[in-house]
């Protein structure tokens, strides 16, 4: 890879060792994906923030790294364990705590803005189409690249945050319009009320590491959140094309080698499949976290209905989200726990519940394996129903 005379000495030292570090790591990743140079980003978003999915290891790591750096764009931070004021009513542990806070202190020191949310687009780190970036979180980067039309490769936390130091990333993969041409064609009809996450999940799995081109895919924004956050979580590729009927001249299709029709029975028997008990100890919707209208919408269904109580309920957002409509988390707080800063995912949700139900396509892939939770799926009005009367 080509390095300009200021890129050759940061990777010598001569700018610190912390930015010499973060230079290596770039410079080997671009070495892999045989980049031929590093080109500037605009912003980066940093995984890695649980204590439950980065451990102590991670911790050493990062306050090793916060006294030899800091970030020299805009990086803000994925989901902490914890919402980092309410994490006594959340049940989290103080030892727990305690090292979710070394994690918070070593960001901060490294100049990671603390949004910790994996919906930054919706908490003021809003790319533009066209730019280039360096985002770590899967639902994020399959957002940015499909929906804001910028520029990223699924980044690793490490890696991103190398870019978030030095400014830059390796220009490979999707950071280049001849790798961004979709070659799987999948026909989808009208997808049904509350399963958008399960469609994102099927074609995740259709699409691999395949692009897909959804002709005809007509969701709204929050409905694209968590659609590309299921497919990025059945598939490893980050990010999809997809047009309105008048609008399909702008992909192009020339590359598509196979094309698969998705029919909506399938949907409905994945539904099915996913439905597990109805016995759950915790209701999690915000995986993404909620935006503002869907907190909204969701305050809007339940304002004239009383809480069930029949099992513990987490709505997650952003702090930013949180802080933008009182009067709805208000009512939202009168059915169950909304929590910022955190997810049911990365929290330590093992130690707290054993069976989950969830509105997210997403959250049925990790809620198994790293929560350890039986997982139902239900969509967002189902779960809405069980939790009020
Ligand atoms: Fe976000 Fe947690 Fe889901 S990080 S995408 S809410 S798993």
């Amino acid at each position: 890879m080509h390095l300009t005379a200021r890129e050759e000495r940061i990777l010598v030292g001569e700018e610190g060792h912390g930015r010499q570090k973060a230079m290596e790591l770039l410079v080997a990743l671009g070495d892999i994906y045989r980049a031929k140079r590093l080109i500037p980003i605009s912003s980066a978003q940093v995984s890695g923030a649980s204590f439950k999915t980065i451990g102590d290891a991670g911790i050493k790591f990062l306050e090793d790294f916060s006294e030899q750096a800091r970030v020299t764009v805009r990086a803000s931070l994925n989901p902490l364990g914890m919402d980092v004021r309410r994490w006594k009513t959340m049940g989290v542990g103080s030892q727990f705590h305690a090292k979710q806070e070394r994690i918070v202190r070593a960001y901060a020191s490294l100049g990671v803005e603390p949004l910790y949310t994996c919906t930054p687009y919706l908490a003021g780190n809003r790319p533009r189409g066209g730019q280039h970036i360096a985002w770590a979180e899967s639902s994020a980067t399959v957002f940015a690249n499909s929906y804001l039309g910028a520029m990223t490769n699924r980044e690793g936390g490490p890696s991103a945050l190398a870019a978030a130091i030095i400014g830059k990333t390796a220009e490979y993969g999707l950071h280049l319009a001849e790798n961004r041409a979709p070659r799987v064609r999948i026909d989808i009809q009208e997808i049904p009320e509350g399963l958008a996450p399960l469609a994102g999940f099927l074609v995740g799995k259709i699409a691999g590491k395949r692009i897909p081109y959804l002709p005809g895919l007509r969701l709204t924004a929050d409905q694209h959140k968590a659609f590309g956050a299921a497919m990025a979580a059945t598939g490893a590729v980050s990010m999809y094309e997809f047009a309105a009927p008048g609008d399909r001249e702008r992909v192009d299709t020339s590359l598509i080698e196979e094309r698969v029709a998705l029919p909506i029975s399938e949907l409905e028997s994945l539904s099915d499949g996913l439905r597990g008990d109805d016995d759950w100890d915790l209701v999690a919707i915000g995986c993404p976290h909620c935006s503002r209208n869907e907190i909204k919408r969701m305050a809007s269904y339940l304002k004239r209905r009383k809480p069930a109580n029949s099992s513990d309920v987490w709505f997650c957002t952003s702090r930013n989200v949180y802080r933008s409509c009182p009067k709805e988390i208000g009512i939202l707080r009168k059915f169950g726990k909304v929590l910022c800063d955190t997810c049911m995912v990365v929290a330590p949700i093992e130690s707290m519940y054993k069976r989950t139900a969830s509105d997210s396509g997403k959250a049925m892939v990790y809620l198994p394996t790293l929560g350890r939770q039986r997982a139902s799926f239900r969509t967002t009005t189902a779960l809405l129903e069980a939790i009020s009367r």
